[in-house]
């Protein structure tokens, strides 16, 4: 096996290397092995000049009986998975690890347990071949998730929204990032995951509502609360509220009416979050001046608010393709690759931060 040295790389990659501002800085091509394990995803990826070669993901079922991730199960099952699926990568890419020329890892943040699994991987990878090793934050591979297939326009509006985090941001080019807002409790999946549990859906539940909210017809509405936060927190969301408001009314049904009126509950409750949604973004957009926007992460995934991001902000709003959206080792290729041609040198190293910003990032 050829083996590479840091200071190969070093050379041909000179820390002196300026991220240009306002735009992606993919001048050079490498071959990017991503690792993906902070939840219940194991994947891994192949990156070629920015191109998915493979994007090997396997979901975990084995949280479903139990209505949400159980920390421990997580990280057993990337144990079982890590290595098959990296084989797989390589072989369906046509690539050797000879072939790797950076490997990308996620090491914040995520389940301690399962990160720990990814990073041990790469660090194992790592020491046996020299391949440069990055650590990536989970949040920043969301945002890279975007630019994968598409050449997005900075300064952008992202909106990230995944059962994790709900977050909008003002991106100015990679790696520059301004938080402009975030949920102040439930994230916005978590409580497609929570309101669908209520209802007697499977763990995870976004895509069952999705679906359930496709059956309603005509122009009934409940009208479930949107979170109000108070006035002067910016661009902040709640979900708690409308969570709790679907569980009253629910409770208040016979397991009859329930069956029967699920699709205009789910409707009802999704056209809340819509409305946040859009609420944010329409003032996010309106203050900073900046019309194009993205939406990114697992909830991304829903065709409805899809739609309604599009009908309200035109040709000028950016989906990746709905397999980018929930975890996957190729956002976190691309965001290594992105990270590293920008100059960044860091190793891995288990942080629990959800921070993007440069100052703590980068520790
Ligand atoms: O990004 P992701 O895979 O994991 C985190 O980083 O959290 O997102 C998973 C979340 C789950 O809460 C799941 O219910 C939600 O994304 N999700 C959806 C849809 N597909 C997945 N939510 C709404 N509609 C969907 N179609
Ligand atoms: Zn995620």
């Amino acid at each position: 096996m050829q083996s590479f040295t840091f200071s190969r790389f070093a050379n041909r990659f000179k820390p002196s290397q300026k991220l240009f501002s306002n735009k992606l800085f993919t001048a050079v091509n490498m071959v990017v092995l991503g690792i993906e394990s902070s939840c219940d995803e194991t994947s891994i990826a192949i990156l070629d000049n920015g191109k998915i070669l493979s994007n090997k993901i396997y979901t975990q079922k084995e949280h479903t009986a139990f209505g949400g991730v159980v920390p421990e199960i997580a990280s057993r099952e990337h144990i079982k998975k890590i290595d098959r699926l990296y084989r797989n990568a390589l072989e369906e890419s046509g690539k050797t690890i000879s072939d790797i020329e950076l490997i990308a890892v996620t090491d914040r943040p995520g389940l301690a347990g399962a990160l720990l699994v990814g990073i041990s991987f790469a660090s194992g990878l790592h020491t046996a071949t020299g391949i440069p090793t990055i650590g990536v934050n989970h949040l920043e591979g969301h945002i890279a998730s975007v630019m994968l297939e598409n050449d997005v326009p900075f300064p952008l509006i992202t909106l990230v929204v995944s059962g994790g985090h709900s977050s909008i941001y003002r991106i100015n080019g990679f790696g520059e990032y301004e938080i402009l807002g975030q949920t102040i409790d439930d994230a916005a999946g978590e409580a497609f995951d929570k309101v669908g549990k209520m209802i007697g859906f499977q763990y995870p539940a976004g895509r069952s509502i999705e679906e359930c909210a496709k059956l309603h017809t005509g122009s009934e509405l409940i009208d479930f609360p949107i979170g109000k936060v108070r006035e002067h927190a910016g661009y902040n969301f709640s979900f708690s509220g409308l969570k709790t408001s679907v569980k009253y009314y629910a409770q208040k049904l016979s397991p009859e009416e329930l069956e029967i009126q699920k699709p205009l509950i789910c409707h009802s409750f999704q056209q809340a979050i819509i409305k946040a949604i859009l609420n944010n973004l329409k003032d996010a957009v309106r203050d900073t001046g900046i019309a194009n926007i993205a939406m990114v992460g697992g909830v991304a995934c829903n065709g409805t608010i899809r739609d309604a991001l599009k009908a309200t902000f035109g040709e000028s709003v950016w989906f990746p393709s709905p397999i980018l959206c929930t975890d996957n080792a190729a956002m976190i290729a691309k965001a290594g690759l992105e990270a590293w041609n920008s100059g960044d040198r860091r190793f891995p190293s288990m942080q629990p931060t959800a921070d993007i910003s440069r100052k703590e990032f980068r520790k």
